[in-house]
C-alpha cells in the first residue's frame, strides 16, 4: 500500500484528482469506481477543472458508485443526485454511462445483483475511490460485513446514520434512512486498483485503527491490506495517531519516481 500524507485537504484533493486524471488520459475507457460523502468534494472539483482547463475527456469512461440509499432517484438526498450535482452535470461522460446503485427498486435484491451484472458485463473496476466511515466502513460496509460480500441492501450503522444527520443532509436523525444498497467489500477488492482518502482529525483514530490496526469485518476498510494496488491519501489531521508516520514520508521520498498505479491497468 501506498500512503501519502498531505498538508491539508486542498493538496490531498489536487493529489488524488492526479491518480484519476492519470488513468483517464492513459485509458480514456476507464471504468471508474465513485464514492460519495465530504471526503471527494475536492477531487471532483479538480476533475471539473482538469475537463474545463486541460480538455480531460470522460467521453468514453464508465463509472460505478459504490453505494445508495434506500430513497428514490430524485430525492435531493439520493446519491445519484449527490453525483449529477457534484460531478457528472460539469463533465462530458453522457448519462447512462455513470451508474449508482438503484436505491428504490421494488425488489432490491434483484437490482443489487444485476448491478453486479453490469459492472462484470463493464469488464470490472479500474479504479475504485474511496472514503471511510467513523465506523470503519467502506462503501456502506458496515461493522461486521462479510469481507467477501457482493452489492447488497445492508442496513445503516448508528454511526454512520448520526454523521449523514450531522453533516445536514437530513433535517434529523429519523430523516436518515436506516437502509442503504452497497457494493460489498468483496466487489470492492476485485477493483484492479484503489485510491481512499481521509481528511480531518474526525477521522484520526479510525485511519489508524484502517491502517496500522489487525485486518477484521470490524474495520472493513482493513480489508484492503489484501489488495494489491492500493493508495491511501490523508491530510495531516487524518493521520495525527498514525504511529509510523515518519516510515510513510520515508517511503513516499524513496518511491517518488514510482508510479502509484500499476501501469498494466
Ligand atoms: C459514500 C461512501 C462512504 C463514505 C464514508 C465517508 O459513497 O461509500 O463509505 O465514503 O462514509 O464519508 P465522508 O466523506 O462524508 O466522511
Amino acid at each position: 500500500m501506498r500512503v501519502i500524507i498531505t498538508p491539508d485537504y486542498a493538496t490531498l484533493s489536487v493529489a488524488a484528482a492526479k491518480v484519476v486524471a492519470e488513468l483517464v488520459r492513459r485509458k480514456p475507457t476507464a471504468v471508474l469506481g465513485l464514492a460519495t460523502g465530504s471526503t471527494p468534494l475536492g477531487l471532483y472539483r479538480e476533475l471539473i477543472r482538469l475537463h474545463r482547463d486541460e480538455g480531460l475527456d470522460f467521453r468514453r469512461v464508465r463509472s460505478f458508485n459504490l453505494d445508495e440509499y434506500a430513497l428514490p432517484p430524485d430525492d435531493p438526498n439520493s446519491y445519484r443526485r449527490y453525483m449529477h450535482e457534484n460531478l457528472f452535470r460539469h463533465i462530458n461522460c453522457p448519462d447512462g454511462q455513470w451508474k449508482v446503485p438503484e436505491g428504490h427498486a421494488r425488489d432490491l435484491d434483484a437490482a443489487a445483483h444485476e448491478y453486479e451484472e453490469q459492472l462484470r458485463e463493464a469488464g470490472g473496476i479500474d479504479l475504485q475511490v474511496l472514503g471511510i466511515g467513523r465506523a470503519g466502513h467502506i462503501g456502506f460496509a458496515e461493522p461486521g460485513s462479510s469481507l467477501a460480500g457482493r452489492t447488497a441492501v445492508v442496513a445503516l450503522h448508528p454511526t454512520t446514520r448520526a454523521d449523514a444527520a450531522a453533516a445536514g443532509h437530513f433535517p434529523n436523525l429519523d430523516a436518515v434512512p436506516t437502509r442503504a444498497v452497497t457494493m460489498g467489500v468483496g466487489t470492492i477488492l476485485e477493483s484492479r486498483a484503489c485510491l481512499i482518502l481521509a481528511s480531518g482529525k474526525a477521522k484520526a483514530t479510525i485511519w489508524a485503527q484502517f491502517l496500522e490496526g489487525p485486518v477484521t469485518a470490524q474495520v472493513t476498510a482493513s480489508a484492503l491490506h489484501l489488495h494489491p494496488n492500493v493508495v491511501a491519501i490523508c491530510d495531516e489531521d487524518a493521520a495525527s495517531c498514525l504511529h509510523d508516520r515518519e516510515q510513510y514520508r520515508n517511503a513516499e521520498r524513496v518511491l517518488a519516481d514510482q508510479p502509484l498505479l500499476p501501469t498494466a491497468i
